[in-house]
């Protein structure tokens, strides 16, 4: 027996598992301290009502012989996918039935998606990155490049003349940096991918923070997307589920390299080593989709934004450069007198008792960054700008 020596090369942990050991062992040190967690983009209001009704009636229904439901489909109920048609079609997007995929959110399909690519492709993310699309490379033991982000291109990197790969992930809104292309950026994106024939893996989880008409909350927005790009997108952050599990993964049809299509081998993929997502999560799920359920949706995204304005208005005061928190839930802090992240990291976690996410767990260019989530409650926001103020001033 040979065991993957890929796991070899990756850091020794996860980087937010890392930060959660870190913050508790410091909280055992220091038991009186009130930490906020602005760190991993974890959710703090509660599911809505419509969702928690919804998830009532789907467990009634399993309660009951008429309404029962063992396995389900493994692409997912037909009652979910096209309410995700729908949701689409709100934005001039046309998907099949069949392009939409349900499982247990974004990352998991990021990583599951790389069964259908083969080993000698070349992979191009962007520095920083969300680490799962290059600790899943990493894994399989493909080769990475990166594409610079950073101040000077507004942390939004372009192709360039040179830029050559297979396997390109793009997400926008940005985790971390909150950066987000625009139409004509992403258009850009598209047809430079045709040209080369290479895949777009864009990352969508972040979406329902646009509420700017020149950013796309879809790839498939633009002319030609179909051809070469696959979207993620999960609840985790639209409707709270990071608990809940569920999301959704669109593979075209018309995909196809080497005379295979994609969507067919995604669907014999799942098929095979996925029994789907549960009947009683995707009924929470459509009810996401519900008039109702998107307008109390809506109303909680509205209430994480005002905690941005609250965090940007206050780095604004205190003359800090900062990227994000526009679109997005995240803040991107440059450090202030050119500290290293893990220092300022350390700075916050024991003068301010606050958590955040150190830029360079991220990758180089985030050495003298730190991202900050806008996902606490107000009252948690406010206290914290406060600890911040007195801190840096
Ligand atoms: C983050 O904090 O970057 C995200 O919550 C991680 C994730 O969605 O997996």
């Amino acid at each position: 027996m040979k065991a993957n020596t890929n796991y070899g090369k990756l850091q020794s942990s996860y980087l937010f598992t890392d930060i959660a050991h870190r913050v508790a062992s410091y909280q055992k040190e220091n038991p009186e301290a009130k930490i906020i967690r602005m760190g991993i983009g974890d959710v703090t209001i509660p599911l809505c009502p419509a969702v928690i009704e919804a998830l009532h009636g789907a467990v009634e229904d399993m309660s009951k012989k008429e309404t029962f439901h063992g396995y389900g489909p493994e692409q997912g109920y037909d009652f979910l996918r096209s309410a995700i048609q729908g949701y689409y079609k709100e934005k001039n997007v046309e998907l099949s039935l069949a392009d939409i995929f349900i499982g247990d959110g974004a990352k998991s399909d990021v990583g599951n998606i790389l069964d259908l690519f083969a080993l000698d492709n070349t992979v191009v993310v962007p520095d920083p990155v969300y680490p799962v699309y290059v600790d899943t490379n990493v894994m399989d033991g493909r080769k990475i490049l990166y594409m610079n982000a950073d101040e000077s291109n507004g942390f939004l990197p372009m192709p360039q003349a040179d830029t050559t790969g297979d396997i390109f992930y793009l997400c926008s809104p940005n985790n971390p940096t909150g950066a987000a292309y625009n139409r004509e950026q992403l258009t850009q994106w598209v047809n430079f991918a045709r040209q080369q024939k290479a895949l777009i893996l864009f990352d969508a989880a972040y979406e329902i923070f646009i509420d700017d008409p020149d950013i796309p909350h879809s790839i498939f927005e633009i002319p030609g997307a179909r051809e070469c790009a696959i979207e993620f997108c999960s609840l985790s952050k639209t409707a709270g589920f990071t608990g809940v599990r569920c999301g959704y993964t669109i593979v075209p049809e018309e995909l196809t390299y080497d005379g295979l299509a994609l969507n067919r081998m995604w669907v014999r993929r799942q098929t095979t080593k996925f029994n789907g997502v549960s009947y009683i999560t995707q009924k929470g799920a459509a009810a996401v989709f519900s008039e109702t359920g998107m307008k109390q949706v809506k109303d909680v995204i509205a209430y994480y934004k005002e905690n941005g304005k609250i965090m940007a208005k206050t780095f604004e005061e205190l003359g800090m450069v900062f990227f994000g928190g526009y679109c997005s839930p995240y803040i991107w802090l440059k450090c202030p007198k050119d500290m290293e992240s893990w220092d300022f990291f350390d700075l916050m976690l024991k003068e301010a008792n606050i958590v955040g996410t150190p830029g360079s767990g991220f990758g180089a260019n985030g050495k003298n960054f730190f991202r900050l989530s806008s996902f606490n409650t107000k009252e948690n926001t406010l206290e914290a700008m406060e600890r911040v103020k007195k801190i840096l001033k």
